[in-house]
């Protein structure tokens, strides 16, 4: 076996590559510091697949130099792979996570030199589908998906974080797919706008100052500009513009009539992802500190009150917070 020590290697569970015999990248398996050649792209027979099993072989490894073959791959078949029920839950609650995570990096980490296109939003109704299918038919889906949830805050994993969060309610509160799909779309770009807030905005430790805090009231508008070539549907549209919109006039930018119950479930999953992450002005808050505030914001009748009650119901309900 051809033996390889350097270079850079890539853990992926072994379930995802059984899958599929087509694969065009090389499988190694690791000794120690060592990585063996196992299979070579192509190549990965019934009679491999035996092996792994039989010697209990459930993490392979890919060179760096295959991780965009391999990431091919797992778009190709990503949702039979979400649905296989062979490969354990919690793989593919990673995989979902992991594949979501990349989708929302390469369109709210580039500080607005991605120009997010119909593709772009064809990707992101495929997950939105991939993930109510996951969720909805799936036992212990929502659980292992909310566990993997980072609490570290980045304007792309709270996107994406709070996508799912909005796609776990939505398919609690019985909504259908198709009008889940373009929340969820939505849900995932609604913060998209703050590629346009500098850095130093954004992660400023102390009190912003009225220009500061003007620009970064401009986001729900800049996200809606630069989504403008997405060509979505209303509902991904008014997650964008109205998540900041309070139910008493004070949120911004303002222009809301009324506010979908839609958007209140993106606007309250939007606050309680926020508080429950570490961001670099604030500790992250625990999810019943969260749940205080919620509470009291509600109370105040700026959040809707049965949007709140159902959302901290369907987290504790589903045993998803941690204290
Ligand atoms: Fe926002």
């Amino acid at each position: 076996m051809l033996r390889l020590n350097s270079g850079s290697f890539t853990s992926i569970p072994t379930m995802l590559v059984s899958y599929d015999c087509g694969i065009a990248f090389d499988v190694y398996i690791r000794k120690g510091a060592n990585f063996f050649l196992f299979a070579r792209h192509g190549e990965l027979t019934d009679a491999h697949k035996h092996r792994l099993t039989e010697h209990n072989v459930d993490t392979l490894y890919i060179h760096s130099d295959d991780l965009p073959s391999y990431d091919a791959y797992i778009e190709e078949n990503f949702s039979n792979l979400l649905q296989d029920d062979a490969i354990p839950i919690d793989d593919r609650s990673e995989l979902l996570y992991g594949y979501s995570l990349g989708l929302g990096k390469g369109l709210l980490q580039n500080e607005g030199m991605v120009q997010p296109t119909v593709e772009h939003r064809d990707k992101l109704l495929m997950l939105a589908d991939s993930t109510f299918d996951f969720i909805s038919r799936r036992k212990g889906a929502s659980k292992s998906i909310a566990a993997l949830l980072s609490h570290n805050y980045k304007t792309y994993s709270h996107c994406i974080n709070v996508s799912i969060y909005v796609m776990l309610a939505m398919v609690k509160l019985g909504f259908d797919k198709r009008s889940s799909r373009a929340v969820g779309a939505g849900a995932a770009l609604h913060d998209i706008g703050k590629s346009r807030v500098p850095a130093a905005i954004l992660d400023k430790p102390g009190r912003l100052t009225t220009e500061e805090r003007e620009i970064i009231n401009q986001h729900p508008i800049d996200g809606y500009e630069i989504c403008r070539d997405m060509d979505l549907d209303d509902a991904s549209i008014d997650c964008i513009l109205q998540h900041h919109e309070k139910l008493d006039g004070s949120g911004y930018p303002g222009q809301a009539v009324r506010v979908p119950r839609h958007v209140r479930i993106v606007t309250v999953a939007d606050i309680y992802d926020a508080l429950t992450s570490t961001r670099p002005y604030c500790r992250a808050y625990n999810a019943f500190e969260a749940f205080k505030i919620i509470t009291k914001d509600a109370e105040a009748g700026r959040l809707d009150k049965e949007v709140c009650k159902e959302f901290m119901l369907i987290l504790t309900e589903g045993q998803i917070v941690s204290g």
